[in-house]
């Protein structure tokens, strides 16, 4: 008898244990929150899923749809789906959309300041833009974000630029001479650093990048190995040059109208989450652009030069008075501390 009472007693905890896991699983099931309940978060962007910034955002969406029980939606329109490149930054301030992580170099005419990753050879590797980003140079910049109206989330990395051609490689400075090169937009740095080269730059938005190499109306293009794959831009491209030369990171952001409204605990959420997806983001960003490398390795479809030390001092050498360009924009105090870290 004690021992069916004793029976009893363990299947009723049973029961009540079973009874409230069903509840906690009742409120993590997004099906369960009225639509009333629910915050929907666009996040648009313009590359590839299958990029670092691409993969990040998705992770993202994931952990945060997650972690919330479904209170709040992050819906990842990635390629330029739902703005394109000098859309994003507006459609952000309207609410149109909640998130977006542009190029540094996007944010060039509201923040000309951000120009600095843009300026050749300044950064060494993502410890010494991480270590800038963490000191002085990464408060000022935030500092303009913030007077804008902009709330920052994270800094997310995607890596060196290499250079792709179509009529001839190019090794030295002087092979850039009269080929037309593409550039993100908004980059008066960028221009610059064409200019030097001897080249002609082009501004354009990244969706027309890959049917403007096609059809010849540009001869080139700087990007990461990660865009140059997901964009098949190595279909019509056949010399690649190795070089480095300059960084392509995001910035990404919110609007502090957004922000403000949000409930703290979601804002939590989002912040943690943030930051746990930016430090895998980093590892992923190397981890892809040298996959990426390897596929153009493979492909058979693009003749690989990398350049020399000697070779790396000649472009150095000839990009030297891009400087100018930087204290002009960025004023002497930021450019000043770009140029000295860079010991231009
Ligand atoms: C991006 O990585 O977001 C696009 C870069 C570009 O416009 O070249």
């Amino acid at each position: 008898m004690k021992l069916f009472k004793q029976l009893k007693l363990a299947l009723a905890a049973l029961f009540l244990l079973t009874a409230l896991s069903g509840c906690t699983e009742q409120l993590n099931d997004w099906e369960q929150v009225s639509p009333k309940e629910k915050i929907v978060i666009k996040f648009s962007h313009v590359v590839s899923e299958d990029t670092p910034k691409g993969l990040a955002a998705k992770r993202f969406a994931d952990l945060v749809n997650h972690r919330t029980g479904g209170r709040v939606e992050v819906q990842v329109f990635p390629n330029s789906t739902l703005y394109r490149d000098g859309e994003e930054i507006q459609a952000l301030l309207s609410g149109a959309v909640q998130i977006i992580a542009p190029s540094t170099s996007k944010l060039g005419d509201m923040f000309p300041r951000w120009q600095i990753f843009d300026m050749p050879y300044a950064f060494e590797s993502f410890a010494d833009i991480n270590r800038s980003m963490e000191g002085k140079i990464g408060s000022s910049l935030y500092e303009d974000l913030e007077k804008g109206g902009i709330q920052p989330l994270a800094f997310w990395y995607n890596g060196f630029k290499q250079i792709t051609s179509r009529e001839r490689p190019i090794i030295h400075p002087n092979d850039f001479k009269d080929l037309r090169f593409r550039i993100m937009i908004n980059s008066a740095i960028l221009e610059e650093q064409f200019s030097r080269l001897g080249a002609i730059p082009v501004k354009m938005q990244f969706n027309e990048v890959y049917q403007a190499l096609s059809s010849s109306a540009i001869d080139g293009q700087e990007n990461t190995t990660s865009n140059i794959v997901s964009q098949k831009f190595y279909e019509t491209q056949p010399y690649l040059t190795v070089s480095n030369h300059g960084f392509l990171g995001y910035s990404v952001i919110t609007s502090q109208d957004f922000w403000s409204e949000l409930p703290p605990d979601v804002r939590n959420i989002i912040q943690e989450t943030m930051k746990e997806v930016s430090l895998w983001e980093m590892e992923q960003a190397s981890i892809i652009n040298n996959r990426d490398m390897e596929k153009l390795r493979n492909s058979g479809k693009i003749e690989i030069h990398v350049q020399t030390p000697v070779e790396r001092e000649e472009w150095k050498n000839a990009l030297k008075s891009v400087d100018k360009k930087l204290i002009e924009i960025a004023g002497p105090d930021l450019a000043g501390e770009i140029i000295n870290k860079t010991g231009q």
